[in-house]
């Protein structure tokens, strides 16, 4: 969801930067159109007339039931950074979820006898560091195309914007 939001985001950035930024918003097209009859939330960067966003971090969370998928999953992300000098950061091994449901293994009788169904949600946490918008996007679209079946993630940005109007145009700013 919160791609998405990035995605909308630098369409809607477009406009303002096309005076300084002609190449990027050529490239850019295709998404402005997409994000323009989207009823999609505005985040703050795309009121600043900035060329490009800029990621202090990305945090991708991707979980499944599978830790040998999230496994290899794990080291073709390290290489795609590699490959493409990504600065990457930590990666981490959540403890797993675990849900749990008795039940009869019988229909009605031999109530003393049950099944145990478990199912384990295995999380890994992985962070990438210092990348710009073009590269954030071209980097979450390689590895969400990779993604392995079965396999779910969350993506999370930190963001560098400018300080507010309301902070710069005042007194105490200047
Ligand atoms: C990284 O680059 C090597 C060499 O070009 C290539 O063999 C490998 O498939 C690439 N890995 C990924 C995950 O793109």
């Amino acid at each position: 969801m919160l791609r998405r939001l990035a995605a909308s985001g630098r369409a809607l950035l477009a406009a303002p930067a096309a005076a300084a930024a002609q190449p990027i918003v050529a490239a850019r097209g295709v998404r402005a159109v997409a994000a323009a009859t989207s009823g999609k939330p505005v985040l703050p960067s795309q009121v600043h007339p900035l060329p490009d966003q800029l990621f202090r971090s990305i945090e991708l969370e991707y979980r499944g039931h599978d830790p040998a998928v999230l496994k290899s999953y794990t080291q073709f992300l390290e290489q795609v950074c590699t490959n493409l000098s990504v600065t990457r950061g930590s990666v981490a091994t959540l403890p797993y979820v675990r849900w749990v449901q008795p039940l009869l293994r019988s229909k009605f009788v031999h109530k003393k006898y049950k099944l145990h169904y478990e199912t384990r949600t295995h999380i890994t946490r992985f962070t990438i560091h210092d990348v710009t918008g073009s590269t954030a996007s071209t980097f979450l679209e390689y590895i969400e195309r990779n993604i392995p079946e079965g396999v779910a993630m969350r993506v999370e940005y930190e963001e560098l914007l400018p300080l507010p109007d309301t902070i710069t145009a005042s007194a105490y700013w200047k």
